[in-house]
């Protein structure tokens, strides 16, 4: 079985899969209330906004923009994932769509304003598919956001990029995930190299007192 689907169904078991509130704030890290929020995306006001989310999992920021007025579309290749999104925010006007990230963005034409990652597919795959299919969908500055781990919450840089993650389910077993850990200028030049110029680059810490980061943030724009 999927890692993410196996965090699904132990989380159905855990919890009633009923409708929730969208919560109030978008996060970028783990820790709630660090970094920037929802703004990121292309400022104050969202309503209208074409945005899509690529690994949405159970949904939460997506709910939020919806819930802000965006058209807000949350995709993720884990069907129990998207079952998830679907029973707490199917209400909130964001729509879900079990697809592999790199094939969503391709079957498609249509023009977005924003695309963002939060630890989801961009990180967990090789960057040049995914990245050349998110500029290829941007509108003329639109912005492309994504935080992954910070390459050197560990202290170094490992050599090799691709490499494996554990991640604890919450039934408290682990499972590994393929992660592709890359400095933030080789990240700058792989968006380069599929037209997107990088705008912004943060190094988060949360909880906000660690010593090393444990996040970095990029933000891109479509030129
Ligand atoms: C760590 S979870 C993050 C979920 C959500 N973004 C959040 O912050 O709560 C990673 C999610 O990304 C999804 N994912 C990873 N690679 C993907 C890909 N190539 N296409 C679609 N979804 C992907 C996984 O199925 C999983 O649900």
């Amino acid at each position: 079985m999927d890692v993410w689907d196996a965090h699904a169904a132990a989380r159905f078991t855990q919890h009633p899969a009923g409708p929730l509130k969208p919560p109030a704030r978008m996060e970028w890290t783990q820790r709630p209330g660090i970094g920037p929020a929802a703004e990121i995306l292309g400022g104050g006001d969202l309503a209208g906004r074409r945005i899509v989310e690529l690994g949405c999992g159970a949904g939460h920021n997506t709910a939020h923009l919806a819930a802000a007025g965006a058209t807000a579309v949350g995709v993720d290749r884990s069907a129990g994932q998207i079952r998830r999104a679907i029973a707490h925010y199917g209400h909130t006007g964001a729509t879900f769509v079990h697809a592999d990230a790199t094939l969503h963005l391709s079957r498609d034409t249509g023009r977005l304003d924003a695309i963002f990652s939060v630890f989801g597919a961009i990180g967990t795959t090789e960057p040049s598919h995914i990245l050349g299919a998110c500029s290829h969908r941007l509108t003329h500055c639109g912005v492309l956001v994504f935080c992954v781990p910070h390459p050197q919450r560990t202290g170094t840089i490992p050599r090799s990029p691709r490499t494996r993650d554990t991640v604890a389910l919450p039934d408290g077993a682990t499972a590994t995930v393929e992660r592709w850990e890359i400095a933030p200028a080789a990240w700058a030049r792989a968006l380069n190299r599929c037209g997107l110029l990088v705008t912004d680059v943060q190094h988060l810490h949360a909880p906000a007192d660690v010593h090393r980061p444990t996040t970095l943030l990029i933000s891109a724009r479509k030129p």
